[in-house]
């Protein structure tokens, strides 16, 4: 089983992945991969992501292949029945936290101020994602977290773009960042993989300070 290490070394970037359309997961995947972008989050946001991982598993077992979007305990099981191999939540609930703590799988719980970021280190979880970074203070409050909260490190997702990625990478507290920019609505729905591809290479090139 990875552990949330693994993940977060692999790649500065998480596509986060949003698949309307099974037929379009294949040629997606492909341009990302292609691109250097090897951890694929998919969130659990619309009727076709559990199929979407089953897919991915099968088809890209040098990737790997995580859940977003898992609200509950519920959703965290069909995650896990589908092969996902890590999960991220926007934020946390106790019973989220409980479940994905029994299971042992690789969790990046969402959070946004001190006090939750303090109370899932509590419970062991020292790399979060920081959601919605650019709303919640972006690259301002991650650096004013630095100091006081000096063991957590974080994979800020929210509002990041090709020009404001590299000043979150630039902190030390960042482990990596996620987005979606490379995988959009319009570039999927075009069916643009070359620029998919392309966007994906230059996000995986991004420079990490660590
Ligand atoms: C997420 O679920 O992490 C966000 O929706 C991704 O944020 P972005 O679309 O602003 O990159």
């Amino acid at each position: 089983m990875l552990k949330v290490e693994d993940i977060i070394a692999r790649s500065p970037v998480i596509p986060v992945i949003t698949i309307e359309k099974i037929d379009d997961c294949l040629p997606l995947a492909t341009a990302l991969v292609n691109g250097g972008l090897t951890v694929l989050e998919l969130t659990l946001r619309t009727p076709v992501a559990l199929d979407a991982i089953r897919l991915l598993r099968k088809k890209f077992p040098t990737a790997i292949v995580g859940a977003g979007t898992v609200m509950d305990a519920t959703q965290l099981q069909q995650a896990i029945d589908a092969g996902a191999q890590f999960i991220v939540s926007p934020g946390t609930t106790d019973s989220l936290v409980r479940a994905v703590a029994a299971c042992g799988l690789a969790y990046l719980p969402g959070a946004a101020t001190p006090s939750e970021m303090m109370r899932l280190a509590e419970h062991g979880f020292t790399v979060q994602k920081f959601f919605p970074a650019e709303a919640a203070g972006g690259v301002d409050m991650l650096r004013s977290l630095a100091a006081p909260l000096s063991k957590i490190r974080f994979c800020p997702t929210g509002g990041l773009t090709p020009d404001n990625a590299m000043h979150y990478l630039s902190l030390p507290n960042v482990a990596c960042i996620g987005g979606s920019w490379m995988v959009s609505k319009k570039l999927v729905d075009g069916h643009q993989w070359n620029e998919i591809e392309r966007l994906a290479h230059l996000a995986a090139a991004l420079p990490r300070s660590h």
